[in-house]
């Protein structure tokens, strides 16, 4: 770690291009700008997906196979089982919103803004071939170019007498006036989906896999899902939003649930503090998990143009929610949030507490959602005088380091020493004024980092 230190001062800032930009793919058509970008973890390959366009390239930067996705006819006021009937159907673009792989099934699951926010399937192996099952017909994501979304595919509830958890996937979507209110307003802001159909993974009389924003809160409301993830039986999605309905204030939060809960009753926010002399960078920009138990993440302020870079322990991530569950179900802290459900005051379960562990998923089905109202705080391990837009991570022998895109088209090299202390090493320039999009990956070696702008997808050495 000290030699690692010592060195940081003798490089030289700002590397000409040529030396760590190994490859570059050019986007051939400028209208269909690239967004997303996923790994396949068993094979190497890389899929990029964009407006109306998702590629397939190898390790080698050969692309191998290019699909059009868009633009379709489509219209955001018609039901797409009914298209043949809409007068209004003109051809649309194709917005990617999400992009997964389904290890287990050997799909990757592309979600985009037509058809009122819906999924194809399409083959690892082979994107010109695509699941044409019901699946495709749910309304999933969000319906217009802007609004986010965030899913991933982790383990969900075992089955009944099953020990084996299969996958959901979980899907945190901003709610969009675009379209019919109807439509809209029978996608959840939070949910677990069935991997296979692609349903509301529970659907019971009384209770599913899913959170609303209550309705009359619903158009003034807006959750900005930032990142998800999941980490030790529990997945989490970090969000900007109000502090509360009748706050103007923006604050950022993590999400819990518990994996082995079909119901949901473990639906937990907590605030998310990242500080720097006493200011609270507020906005999360961007995060990501790091191997060793770290979430890493970007921060900014309206008032600003600096980032503060916030590193957070698994470990006390987790030991706050257990603190905010023990406070509900020792009656001192409230159900909520408001824009889900009345706040209320948790009722006490006697003798309850003691059996609350770390690991604890949910037993009781009152008290929930849980409002927690002690933040997890972080100390800034830097600033930057940059807005950034992506972050990841790379975890050698010792030393871990942090590659944090910015929305001018650099790549700035940190050295993470300690959870309160990083330093920039390297400004690299990837795409002079052109944003980093989120999704960085490592090529199977961990040698490369592929990046995307709309532009171009690059290839550099990481180490
Ligand atoms: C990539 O290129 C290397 C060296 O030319 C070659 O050995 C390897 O088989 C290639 N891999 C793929 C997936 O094409
Ligand atoms: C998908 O299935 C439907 C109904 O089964 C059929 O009408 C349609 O032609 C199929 N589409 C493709 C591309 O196979
Ligand atoms: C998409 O939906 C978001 C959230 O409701 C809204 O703020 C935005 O204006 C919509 N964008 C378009 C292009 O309609
Ligand atoms: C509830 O638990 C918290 C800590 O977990 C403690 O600070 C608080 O005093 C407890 N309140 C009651 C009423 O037991």
């Amino acid at each position: 770690m000290e030699i690692l230190l010592v060195t940081l001062h003798l490089v030289v800032f700002a590397a000409a291009e040529l030396t760590f930009i190994k490859d570059t793919y050019q986007n051939p058509n400028s209208k269909e700008p690239f967004r997303h970008m996923i790994k396949d973890k068993a094979t190497g390959l890389i899929y990029v997906a964009g407006v109306n366009r998702i590629i397939q390239l190898n390790e080698n930067f050969t692309v191998l196979q290019s699909i059009s996705t868009g633009p379709r006819l489509d219209d955001i006021n018609c039901f797409p089982h009914e298209l043949n009937l809409c007068k209004t159907k003109k051809m649309t673009d194709s917005y990617s919103k999400a992009l997964m792989i389904d290890d287990r099934g050997k799909r990757l699951i592309a979600c985009s803004s037509l058809f009122q926010g819906s999924c194809k399937k399409y083959h690892l192996s082979d994107i010109t071939k695509f699941d044409n099952d019901s699946s495709k017909n749910k309304y999933v994501v969000a319906n217009n170019a802007t609004a986010s979304t965030v899913a991933f595919i982790a383990p969900g509830p075992a089955e009944d007498g099953k020990l084996a958890q299969p996958n959901v996937m979980y899907v945190g979507t901003t709610y969009t006036t675009s379209g019919y209110k109807f439509i809209r307003d029978d996608i959840p802001a939070f949910c677990t989906r069935n991997i296979n159909t692609l349903d509301i993974a529970y659907k019971g009389d009384f209770v599913k896999s899913s959170k609303f924003v209550e309705g009359t809160h619903r158009h003034t409301f807006l959750v900005n899902y930032i990142y998800g993830f999941s980490s030790d039986s529990f997945s989490y999605m970090a969000t900007v939003q109000r502090k509360s309905t009748s706050s103007e204030k923006y604050i950022s939060k993590l999400i819990r649930v518990c994996q082995n809960d079909e119901r949901l009753y473990s639906y937990t926010e907590v605030e998310l503090v990242c500080k720097h002399n006493g200011a609270k960078y507020n906005l999360l920009q961007a995060a990501r998990i790091a191997k060793p138990g770290k979430l890493q993440s970007t921060h900014s302020t309206e008032a600003l143009d600096d980032t503060a870079v916030c590193i957070y322990q698994l470990e006390t991530i987790k030991s706050k929610f257990i603190e905010n569950v023990k406070n509900c179900f020792n009656g001192t802290a409230r159900i909520g949030p408001d824009h889900i459900v009345d706040r209320t005051q948790c009722q006490k379960a006697e003798g309850f507490i003691e059996q609350i562990t770390l690991d604890y998923c949910r037993e009781l089905d009152f008290n929930y959602p849980i409002d927690g109202e002690h933040p997890i705080i972080a100390s800034a391990a830097l600033t930057l005088k940059t807005k950034v837009s992506a972050i990841t991570v790379a975890v050698t022998h010792d030393y871990t380091i942090a590659f944090i895109g910015t929305q001018n088209g650099h790549i700035l090299k940190v050295a993470i020493e300690s959870q309160e202390l990083a330093h920039m090493y390297e400004d690299l320039v990837i795409e002079n004024g052109a944003r980093i999009h989120e999704d960085m990956v490592f090529d199977m070696a961990e040698k490369y980092l592929f990046t995307i702008t709309d532009k171009k997808v690059k290839y550099l050495r990481s180490v």
